[in-house]
């Protein structure tokens, strides 16, 4: 939660600091930078942070990249203001089951933060999906936010910044090795697990 309003307040102070366009430019086809600009600023400057932190961990897989830039693209279909995100969070914290019973209706009136929370990461994937986007990058944008699979690998979700975290990771998913991932029909469950657990964990850092 304390991560949540953290990046809340980070979004408040989007303005001031700039979007690195050439970097996401890198990675994304037209038809995929067309959706990076339609993204909030805030929420540019976050996945920017969180593809920063991925490669930093060691990964360079283009499909977990793009889906690093675009895993939130589905929150841009709807207004999603600061006090929006500030009420999911609280309720998610005090209130869960409300929350989510909230989060499946239209996104509509005073459902339409708890929708947009819950719903964004399916509206994600069909938008990249549409726009060309790769098979492994539409599934692990789609799966983003969803619960954790229980230690998919010898990488563990929590003590992030730990060594053997970073190291595990860049040994079983960084450049150069043998390993790399380029569809859905190539990636193992373990190795998507991996991808998506990387994910997940820089999202939540971020
Ligand atoms: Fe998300």
């Amino acid at each position: 939660m304390i991560a949540r309003l953290r990046q809340g307040l980070r979004a408040l102070f989007a303005w001031a600091r700039p979007v690195d366009m050439a970097l996401a430019a890198s990675i994304l086809s037209p038809s995929l930078r067309v959706l990076f600009r339609q993204m909030r600023r805030s929420e540019q400057q976050h996945s920017l942070n969180v593809l920063r932190m991925l490669r930093g961990w060691g990964y360079d897989d283009p499909s977990l990249l793009t889906a690093a830039l675009l895993h939130d693209v589905g929150k841009s279909r709807y207004p999603f203001y600061l006090w929006d995100r500030t009420i999911v969070v609280l309720v998610k914290a005090a209130a869960p089951k409300l929350a989510k019973r909230l989060g499946h209706g239209k996104p509509t009136g005073l459902r339409r933060p708890f929708a947009i929370s819950f719903q964004h990461p399916q509206w994600s994937a069909e938008m990249v999906a549409a726009a060309g986007a790769d098979p492994l990058a539409v599934a692990l944008i789609e799966a983003h936010q969803r619960p954790p699979t229980p230690n998919p690998s010898p990488v563990k979700r929590e003590g992030l910044p730990e060594t053997n975290f970073s190291l595990s990771l860049r040994l079983r998913g960084g450049k150069g090795g043998d390993r790399g991932v380029e569809a859905t029909t190539d990636t193992s469950q373990s190795d998507f697990d991996l991808l998506l657990t990387a994910l997940q964990a820089a999202d939540d850092a971020n």
